[in-house]
Protein backbone atom coordinates (compact mmCIF):
# COMPACT_ATOMS: atom_id res chain seq x y z
CA UNK A 1 0.00 0.00 0.00
CA UNK A 2 2.50 2.26 0.87
CA UNK A 3 4.65 1.53 -2.84
CA UNK A 4 1.00 2.96 -4.14
CA UNK A 5 0.72 5.53 -2.26
CA UNK A 6 4.57 6.83 -3.26
CA UNK A 7 3.92 6.15 -6.98
CA UNK A 8 0.64 8.36 -6.41
CA UNK A 9 2.13 11.51 -4.84
CA UNK A 10 4.91 11.15 -7.31
CA UNK A 11 2.41 11.46 -10.05
CA UNK A 12 0.61 13.94 -8.62
CA UNK A 13 3.75 15.98 -7.73
CA UNK A 14 4.15 16.56 -12.01
CA UNK A 15 0.39 16.97 -12.43
CA UNK A 16 0.13 19.28 -15.45
CA UNK A 17 -3.43 20.41 -17.33
CA UNK A 18 -3.73 22.53 -20.62
CA UNK A 19 -7.10 23.97 -19.76
CA UNK A 20 -10.05 23.64 -17.79
CA UNK A 21 -11.22 20.22 -18.71
CA UNK A 22 -7.87 18.71 -18.51
CA UNK A 23 -7.68 19.48 -14.93
CA UNK A 24 -11.63 18.80 -14.04
CA UNK A 25 -10.43 15.26 -15.31
CA UNK A 26 -7.52 15.34 -13.28
CA UNK A 27 -10.14 15.98 -10.56
CA UNK A 28 -12.21 13.27 -10.72
CA UNK A 29 -9.00 10.39 -10.74
CA UNK A 30 -7.70 11.61 -8.03
CA UNK A 31 -10.31 13.83 -5.53
CA UNK A 32 -13.60 12.42 -7.03
CA UNK A 33 -15.78 10.07 -4.79
CA UNK A 34 -14.54 7.03 -7.29
CA UNK A 35 -11.31 8.64 -7.31
CA UNK A 36 -7.90 6.80 -6.83
CA UNK A 37 -7.02 8.68 -3.09
CA UNK A 38 -11.31 7.29 -2.13
CA UNK A 39 -10.13 3.64 -3.00
CA UNK A 40 -7.25 3.86 -1.20
CA UNK A 41 -8.87 5.60 1.97
CA UNK A 42 -11.86 2.26 1.37
CA UNK A 43 -8.90 -0.18 1.39
CA UNK A 44 -7.00 1.39 4.65
CA UNK A 45 -9.50 -0.64 7.02
CA UNK A 46 -7.45 -3.84 5.56
CA UNK A 47 -3.74 -2.40 6.55
CA UNK A 48 -2.01 -4.21 9.54
CA UNK A 49 -2.20 -2.64 12.89
CA UNK A 50 1.03 -2.16 13.27
CA UNK A 51 1.19 -0.25 9.72
CA UNK A 52 -1.71 1.88 10.54
CA UNK A 53 -0.17 5.03 12.11
CA UNK A 54 2.29 5.42 9.12
CA UNK A 55 -0.08 4.53 6.34
CA UNK A 56 -2.45 6.82 7.77
CA UNK A 57 -0.11 9.91 7.40
CA UNK A 58 1.16 9.03 3.88
CA UNK A 59 -2.66 8.61 3.00
CA UNK A 60 -3.39 11.84 4.44
CA UNK A 61 -0.33 13.67 2.95
CA UNK A 62 -1.06 11.98 -0.34
CA UNK A 63 -4.86 14.06 0.25
CA UNK A 64 -3.75 17.24 0.71
CA UNK A 65 -0.84 17.29 -1.75
CA UNK A 66 -3.48 16.10 -4.66
CA UNK A 67 -5.96 18.82 -3.33
CA UNK A 68 -2.80 21.85 -3.17
CA UNK A 69 -1.46 21.03 -6.68
CA UNK A 70 -5.02 21.12 -7.89
CA UNK A 71 -6.01 23.97 -6.38
CA UNK A 72 -2.80 25.62 -7.68
CA UNK A 73 -3.58 24.69 -10.99
CA UNK A 74 -7.04 26.03 -11.06
CA UNK A 75 -5.83 29.42 -9.38
CA UNK A 76 -3.56 29.39 -12.66
CA UNK A 77 -6.12 29.42 -15.15
CA UNK A 78 -8.17 32.03 -13.37
CA UNK A 79 -5.84 34.64 -13.42
CA UNK A 80 -5.11 33.88 -17.14
CA UNK A 81 -8.87 34.40 -17.93
CA UNK A 82 -8.87 37.76 -19.10
CA UNK A 83 -12.48 37.88 -17.99
CA UNK A 84 -13.31 39.42 -20.91
CA UNK A 85 -16.74 39.33 -20.56
CA UNK A 86 -16.68 41.81 -17.39
CA UNK A 87 -15.24 45.00 -19.96
CA UNK A 88 -16.82 47.05 -21.54
CA UNK A 89 -14.72 47.79 -24.62
CA UNK A 90 -17.05 50.54 -26.38
CA UNK A 91 -16.36 52.69 -23.44
CA UNK A 92 -14.08 55.83 -23.79
CA UNK A 93 -11.09 56.01 -22.36
CA UNK A 94 -10.33 58.23 -18.99
CA UNK A 95 -9.92 62.16 -20.70
CA UNK A 96 -6.15 62.70 -20.43
CA UNK A 97 -5.50 65.96 -18.80
CA UNK A 98 -4.00 68.34 -21.98
CA UNK A 99 -1.69 71.39 -21.13
CA UNK A 100 -2.59 74.56 -22.99
CA UNK A 101 -0.03 77.20 -24.60
CA UNK A 102 1.64 79.64 -22.76
CA UNK A 103 -0.33 82.72 -23.34
CA UNK A 104 3.56 84.39 -23.97
CA UNK A 105 3.82 81.77 -26.43
CA UNK A 106 0.49 82.35 -28.24
CA UNK A 107 1.78 86.26 -28.47
CA UNK A 108 4.81 85.65 -29.53
CA UNK A 109 4.20 83.44 -32.25
CA UNK A 110 1.36 85.61 -33.42
CA UNK A 111 4.23 88.66 -33.46
CA UNK A 112 6.50 86.09 -35.74
CA UNK A 113 3.41 85.50 -37.66
CA UNK A 114 2.86 88.57 -38.80
CA UNK A 115 6.45 90.04 -39.34
CA UNK A 116 7.07 86.58 -41.46
CA UNK A 117 4.22 87.41 -43.73
CA UNK A 118 6.43 90.88 -44.12
CA UNK A 119 9.56 88.64 -45.10
CA UNK A 120 11.39 88.67 -41.65
CA UNK A 121 12.50 85.62 -40.29
CA UNK A 122 14.06 84.72 -36.79
CA UNK A 123 17.10 84.66 -35.67
CA UNK A 124 18.03 83.72 -31.97
CA UNK A 125 20.77 84.53 -29.67
CA UNK A 126 22.61 83.70 -26.45
CA UNK A 127 20.72 84.40 -23.33
CA UNK A 128 24.13 84.61 -21.68
CA UNK A 129 26.16 87.35 -23.47
CA UNK A 130 29.42 89.66 -23.73
CA UNK A 131 29.73 93.65 -22.97
CA UNK A 132 30.46 93.32 -27.12
CA UNK A 133 27.14 92.88 -28.28
CA UNK A 134 24.86 93.52 -25.48
CA UNK A 135 26.12 97.40 -25.44
CA UNK A 136 29.30 98.40 -26.70
CA UNK A 137 28.41 97.31 -30.26
CA UNK A 138 25.27 99.09 -30.21
CA UNK A 139 26.65 102.52 -29.50
CA UNK A 140 26.56 102.45 -25.73
CA UNK A 141 28.59 104.72 -24.20
CA UNK A 142 31.18 103.60 -22.04
CA UNK A 143 29.27 105.38 -18.81
CA UNK A 144 25.58 105.06 -19.85
CA UNK A 145 23.75 103.72 -16.86
CA UNK A 146 22.17 100.55 -18.71
CA UNK A 147 25.69 99.06 -17.95
CA UNK A 148 24.87 99.52 -14.07
CA UNK A 149 24.96 96.91 -11.21
CA UNK A 150 21.80 98.61 -11.04
CA UNK A 151 20.36 97.03 -13.77
CA UNK A 152 22.32 94.16 -14.97
CA UNK A 153 23.18 90.65 -13.58
CA UNK A 154 27.12 90.15 -14.03
CA UNK A 155 28.43 86.99 -13.88
CA UNK A 156 31.03 88.07 -10.93
CA UNK A 157 34.41 85.97 -12.16
CA UNK A 158 33.84 87.98 -15.58
CA UNK A 159 32.29 91.38 -15.45
CA UNK A 160 32.60 91.20 -19.39
CA UNK A 161 30.22 88.04 -19.24
CA UNK A 162 26.16 89.44 -18.83
CA UNK A 163 22.51 87.91 -18.93
CA UNK A 164 21.33 90.02 -21.74
CA UNK A 165 19.48 93.40 -20.98
CA UNK A 166 17.07 92.83 -24.21
CA UNK A 167 17.05 91.31 -27.16
CA UNK A 168 18.56 94.24 -29.48
CA UNK A 169 21.88 92.26 -29.24
CA UNK A 170 21.14 89.55 -31.64
CA UNK A 171 20.77 92.52 -33.76
CA UNK A 172 24.94 92.37 -33.77
CA UNK A 173 25.09 89.07 -33.80
CA UNK A 174 23.37 89.06 -37.02
CA UNK A 175 25.35 91.63 -38.75
CA UNK A 176 28.65 90.76 -37.54
CA UNK A 177 28.09 87.77 -39.85
CA UNK A 178 25.81 89.14 -42.99
CA UNK A 179 25.59 91.36 -45.08
CA UNK A 180 22.40 93.53 -45.89
CA UNK A 181 19.71 92.86 -47.01
CA UNK A 182 18.64 91.64 -43.32
CA UNK A 183 15.16 91.37 -42.46
CA UNK A 184 14.96 89.54 -38.97
CA UNK A 185 12.86 89.18 -36.37
CA UNK A 186 14.64 88.19 -32.68
CA UNK A 187 12.29 86.87 -29.47
CA UNK A 188 13.98 85.48 -26.54
CA UNK A 189 14.27 85.94 -22.71
CA UNK A 190 15.81 89.02 -21.02
CA UNK A 191 16.78 89.58 -17.64
CA UNK A 192 17.11 93.27 -15.78
CA UNK A 193 18.10 93.15 -12.01
CA UNK A 194 14.22 94.78 -10.64
CA UNK A 195 12.68 93.69 -7.92
CA UNK A 196 9.38 91.39 -8.37
CA UNK A 197 6.19 93.00 -8.34
CA UNK A 198 3.15 92.85 -9.83
CA UNK A 199 4.35 94.96 -12.60
CA UNK A 200 7.84 94.17 -12.76
CA UNK A 201 10.07 91.03 -13.04
CA UNK A 202 13.79 90.31 -13.06
CA UNK A 203 13.24 88.45 -16.55
CA UNK A 204 10.69 89.11 -19.29
CA UNK A 205 10.46 88.06 -23.13
CA UNK A 206 11.48 90.79 -26.16
CA UNK A 207 10.81 90.58 -29.65
CA UNK A 208 13.01 92.36 -31.70
CA UNK A 209 12.86 93.59 -35.69
CA UNK A 210 15.62 94.52 -37.75
CA UNK A 211 15.84 95.53 -41.25
CA UNK A 212 19.03 96.82 -43.14
CA UNK A 213 19.02 97.34 -46.75
CA UNK A 214 19.70 100.13 -49.49
CA UNK A 215 17.53 103.08 -49.24
CA UNK A 216 15.46 102.61 -46.01
CA UNK A 217 13.43 105.13 -44.56
CA UNK A 218 11.53 105.79 -41.52
CA UNK A 219 8.59 105.45 -43.73
CA UNK A 220 9.23 102.07 -44.10
CA UNK A 221 9.53 101.74 -40.67
CA UNK A 222 5.97 103.87 -39.77
CA UNK A 223 4.22 101.74 -42.58
CA UNK A 224 5.28 98.65 -40.65
CA UNK A 225 4.37 99.51 -37.43
CA UNK A 226 1.47 100.84 -38.47
CA UNK A 227 -0.11 97.04 -40.30
CA UNK A 228 1.54 95.34 -37.08
CA UNK A 229 -0.71 97.38 -34.88
CA UNK A 230 -3.74 96.89 -36.87
CA UNK A 231 -3.07 92.79 -37.29
CA UNK A 232 -2.42 92.64 -33.73
CA UNK A 233 -4.72 94.96 -31.91
CA UNK A 234 -7.83 95.32 -34.37
CA UNK A 235 -8.07 97.16 -37.95
CA UNK A 236 -9.48 100.53 -36.06
CA UNK A 237 -6.06 100.93 -33.72
CA UNK A 238 -4.37 103.47 -34.48
CA UNK A 239 -1.12 104.59 -34.06
CA UNK A 240 1.41 107.59 -32.60
CA UNK A 241 5.30 108.11 -32.70
CA UNK A 242 6.53 109.68 -29.69
CA UNK A 243 10.48 111.32 -30.12
CA UNK A 244 12.95 109.03 -27.93
CA UNK A 245 16.12 108.31 -27.24
CA UNK A 246 18.08 105.04 -27.12
CA UNK A 247 21.69 104.84 -27.82
CA UNK A 248 21.45 102.00 -30.85
CA UNK A 249 18.97 104.11 -33.05
CA UNK A 250 19.11 107.78 -34.22
CA UNK A 251 16.41 109.47 -34.50
CA UNK A 252 14.44 107.31 -32.19
CA UNK A 253 10.55 107.04 -31.31
CA UNK A 254 8.29 105.50 -28.84
CA UNK A 255 5.31 103.97 -30.26
CA UNK A 256 1.96 104.17 -28.52
CA UNK A 257 -1.63 102.50 -30.01
CA UNK A 258 -4.89 103.83 -29.38
CA UNK A 259 -5.96 102.29 -25.71
CA UNK A 260 -7.58 99.06 -26.60
CA UNK A 261 -9.30 98.52 -23.80
CA UNK A 262 -11.45 101.87 -23.39
CA UNK A 263 -11.21 102.15 -27.33
CA UNK A 264 -9.21 105.72 -27.08
CA UNK A 265 -12.15 107.28 -24.41
CA UNK A 266 -9.78 106.91 -21.43
CA UNK A 267 -9.54 104.48 -18.66
CA UNK A 268 -7.53 103.63 -15.26
CA UNK A 269 -5.43 101.25 -17.65
CA UNK A 270 -3.95 104.42 -20.24
CA UNK A 271 -4.17 106.47 -17.15
CA UNK A 272 -6.91 108.40 -19.19
CA UNK A 273 -4.88 109.58 -21.95
CA UNK A 274 -6.48 107.05 -23.98
CA UNK A 275 -3.01 105.66 -25.56
CA UNK A 276 -0.57 102.95 -24.48
CA UNK A 277 2.89 102.50 -25.04
CA UNK A 278 4.40 99.30 -26.64
CA UNK A 279 7.13 99.54 -28.04
CA UNK A 280 10.67 101.52 -29.19
CA UNK A 281 12.16 101.81 -32.12
CA UNK A 282 14.25 104.03 -34.81
CA UNK A 283 16.57 104.04 -37.80
CA UNK A 284 19.56 101.99 -36.88
CA UNK A 285 22.58 104.61 -35.86
CA UNK A 286 25.19 104.12 -38.66
CA UNK A 287 27.78 103.54 -35.82
CA UNK A 288 26.23 100.67 -35.05
CA UNK A 289 26.21 99.76 -38.59
CA UNK A 290 29.83 100.62 -38.48
CA UNK A 291 30.80 98.28 -35.66
CA UNK A 292 29.32 95.67 -36.92
CA UNK A 293 31.01 95.69 -40.39
CA UNK A 294 28.26 97.04 -42.56
CA UNK A 295 29.28 100.35 -44.88
CA UNK A 296 26.39 103.06 -43.14
CA UNK A 297 26.95 105.21 -46.42
CA UNK A 298 25.52 102.51 -48.66
CA UNK A 299 23.08 100.83 -46.09
CA UNK A 300 20.09 102.06 -44.41
CA UNK A 301 18.19 100.17 -41.66
CA UNK A 302 15.60 100.33 -38.87
CA UNK A 303 14.70 98.41 -35.60
CA UNK A 304 11.96 98.22 -33.17
CA UNK A 305 11.53 96.17 -29.84
CA UNK A 306 8.71 95.22 -27.93
CA UNK A 307 7.73 93.55 -24.33
CA UNK A 308 5.89 90.48 -25.03
CA UNK A 309 4.37 90.08 -21.32
CA UNK A 310 3.47 94.16 -22.16
CA UNK A 311 1.55 92.79 -25.61
CA UNK A 312 0.03 90.09 -23.73
CA UNK A 313 -1.73 92.54 -21.08
CA UNK A 314 -2.98 95.08 -23.49
CA UNK A 315 -4.43 91.93 -25.50
CA UNK A 316 -5.49 90.02 -22.45
CA UNK A 317 -5.52 92.34 -19.59
CA UNK A 318 -2.97 90.48 -17.01
CA UNK A 319 -3.14 92.48 -13.79
CA UNK A 320 -0.11 90.75 -12.39
CA UNK A 321 3.17 90.24 -14.29
CA UNK A 322 3.64 86.93 -11.62
CA UNK A 323 1.53 84.97 -13.17
CA UNK A 324 3.30 84.11 -16.30
CA UNK A 325 5.85 82.25 -14.00
CA UNK A 326 4.03 81.09 -11.57
CA UNK A 327 2.61 77.99 -13.75
CA UNK A 328 -0.62 78.08 -12.53
CA UNK A 329 -2.76 75.58 -14.41
CA UNK A 330 -6.01 77.29 -14.14
CA UNK A 331 -4.41 80.62 -15.28
CA UNK A 332 -2.89 79.27 -17.95
CA UNK A 333 -6.23 77.18 -18.69
CA UNK A 334 -8.00 80.61 -19.24
CA UNK A 335 -6.27 80.89 -23.22
CA UNK A 336 -7.39 77.30 -24.13
CA UNK A 337 -9.48 79.05 -26.43
CA UNK A 338 -6.40 81.54 -27.82
CA UNK A 339 -5.14 79.66 -30.30
N1 LIG B 1 16.21 97.43 -26.59
C1 LIG B 1 15.19 98.36 -26.15
C2 LIG B 1 14.77 98.00 -24.73
O1 LIG B 1 15.07 96.95 -24.27
C3 LIG B 1 13.99 98.33 -27.04
C4 LIG B 1 14.27 98.91 -28.38
C5 LIG B 1 14.14 100.27 -28.58
C6 LIG B 1 14.72 98.14 -29.42
C7 LIG B 1 14.39 100.84 -29.81
C8 LIG B 1 14.98 98.69 -30.66
C9 LIG B 1 14.82 100.05 -30.83
O2 LIG B 1 15.40 97.96 -31.71
O3 LIG B 1 15.06 100.58 -32.04
O4 LIG B 1 14.14 98.79 -24.08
Amino acid sequence: MIDKINQLLQEVEALKAANAEELEALRIKFLSKKGAINDLMADFRNVAAEQKKEVGMRLNELKNKAQEKINALKEQFESQDTGCDDIDLTRSAYPVELGTRHPLTIVKNEIIDIFARLGFSIAEGPEIEDDWHVFSALNFAEDHPARDMQDTFFIEAHPDIVLRTHTSSVQTRVMEVSQPPIRIICPGRVYRNEAISYRAHCFFHQVEALYVDKDVSFTDLKQVLLLFAKEMFGEDTKIRLRPSYFPFTEPSAEMDISCNICGGKGCPFCKHTGWVEILGCGMVDPNVLESNGIDSKVYSGYALGMGIERITNLKYQVKDLRMFSENDTRFLKEFEAAY
